[in-house]
């Protein structure tokens, strides 16, 4: 039998709202076909049902200056992009080096690729250095440092901007654990209650896969 990813949600649901988004692109679809390949952990890349909601958004917004923290395999990356103004950016950040030739490879041949930026080291680090103001921000790195990464990309987004985050269900572990939670869970408690806590945010969780935080920047 097929594992359920998300034990909140009955995987006969999730495999519908997958099938109903608009149909993926060739190019995603390739990059969904190379994740599940290649890397150790597929199941970290967005797919077609978040990914349709990350180019929705992104063609509303039409933004200028957009920032994706954890590039992975690019997937996110072309979705976040889909929708960017006339000459508008986005920068990605990924730690892993080897994944660089893979990426520069898929962006590479890719018609949005003089529109993508990526930067190869520790978000941690990168961030600070990259000019804002971002227009629309997806944090999707380690879960550990997702307090951090809130707090170096409020800073980064601009009145209006918009922020996501993945996976601030933790797999439901944010609601169903009881104490004491491991790291990562506490680590993403803490990012949620930071964000709702933030008077200059309106925010709100939608339960698509395993979570996505949606604020604005006030
Ligand atoms: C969940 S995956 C990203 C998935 C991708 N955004 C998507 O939607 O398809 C997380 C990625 O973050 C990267 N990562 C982890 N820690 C990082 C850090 N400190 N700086 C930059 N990238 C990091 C990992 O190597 C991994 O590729």
């Amino acid at each position: 039998m097929e594992k359920q990813i998300y034990p909140f949600i009955d995987k006969k649901i999730t495999d519908y709202c997958e099938k109903i988004a608009s149909k993926e692109s060739e190019d995603l679809q390739f990059i969904d076909r190379q994740t599940h390949l290649r890397c150790v952990k597929p199941q970290m890349v967005s797919g077609n049902w978040q990914g349709t909601f990350f180019k929705i958004l992104s063609h509303i917004l039409k933004p200028h200056n957009v920032l994706e923290v954890g590039t992975f395999t690019g997937y996110a990356t072309l979705c976040l992009a889909a929708g960017l103004a006339k000459n508008g950016i986005i920068h990605t950040i990924e730690a892993d080096e080897e994944k660089e030739d893979f990426l520069r490879n898929m962006f590479g041949n890719n018609s949005l690729n003089n529109r993508i930026v990526l930067h190869i080291g520790n978000a941690l680090d990168i961030i600070p250095e990259i000019e804002g103001d971002f227009d629309l921000i997806f944090i999707d790195a380690d879960k550990i440092s997702y307090p951090e990464y809130y707090e170096l990309c409020r800073k980064k987004l601009r009145k209006g901007g918009v922020l996501l985050a993945d996976n601030v269900l933790w797999y439901g572990k944010v609601a169903l654990t009881t104490q004491p939670a491991d790291k990562q869970t506490q680590a993403i408690k803490r990012f949620n209650e930071l964000v709702q806590a933030d008077e200059t945010f309106e925010n709100v969780i939608i339960p698509i896969r395993d979570g996505l935080m949606l604020a604005v920047k006030l």
